[in-house]
């Protein structure tokens, strides 16, 4: 079966965004090496995001004011995405984009039929990974730290998890950034 994995960058001290839901303070660290995105793709059959992170990608990549350009973003646009969102929102042309609301053990069934014989990949935010995470659905959070802190901003898991939850299985170095790998123990608390 598929396994749930919430992989996100994140500031040292937690957010995945600023308050204006800019990434810019990521785009900007240097020293080139950064953890391989498209190699951890290959390994998805299905993306989960929150309708902030999806705006936020159609604006980014000006992704309605040109068609094709979805299909441009390369092997994550050819993934079925679930935008969890309770508005009536734009989906690209020939994008598989399904959204859906409420409950994440409603919605799972369907993620995970979608996701095949591969994986689910849960990009954010931090509060429905934390849904996932409620319904006793993820199975994996990475995180790739950056240098980086910010005043305030997106958390990046706003519950409170304590050790019986999260089991420290790798940390590896990209460059200036942390990778960490922690698997999730479904049957604690959290
Ligand atoms: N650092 C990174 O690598 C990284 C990764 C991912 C995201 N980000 C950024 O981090 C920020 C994340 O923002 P966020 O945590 O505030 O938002 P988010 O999870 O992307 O979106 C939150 C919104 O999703 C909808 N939603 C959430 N759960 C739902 C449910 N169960 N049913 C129906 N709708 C639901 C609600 O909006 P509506 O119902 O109003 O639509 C909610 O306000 C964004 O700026 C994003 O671009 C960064």
């Amino acid at each position: 079966m598929a396994r749930v994995i919430y992989n996100t960058a994140s500031t040292l001290n937690g957010f995945l965004a600023d308050e204006q839901d800019s990434l810019s303070w990521l785009f900007a660290v240097g020293g080139g090496e950064a953890p391989d995105t498209e190699a951890f793709l290959r390994g998805m059959g299905a993306i989960v995001m929150g309708s902030t992170t999806y705006e936020w990608i159609l604006r980014q990549e000006r992704i309605l004011e040109q068609r094709g350009r979805w299909q441009e973003l390369g092997y994550m646009a050819s993934l079925p995405a679930f935008v969890f969102t309770t508005r009536s929102l734009p989906a690209p042309e020939g994008a598989d984009v399904r959204f859906v609301r409420g409950a994440v053990a409603d919605a799972l069934p369907e993620v995970v039929r979608a996701a095949g014989e591969k994986d689910v990949w849960v990009m954010g935010g931090g509060d429905l990974a934390g849904q996932f995470l409620d319904a006793r659905a993820l199975d994996e959070v990475q995180v790739s730290v950056a240098p980086v802190t910010l005043p305030g901003g997106r958390p990046l898991l706003p519950r409170r998890v304590e050790s019986d939850t999260l089991e420290l299985r790798s940390a590896e170095r990209f460059g200036q950034f942390v990778h960490l790998t922690y698997g999730v123990r479904r049957a604690a608390g959290g």
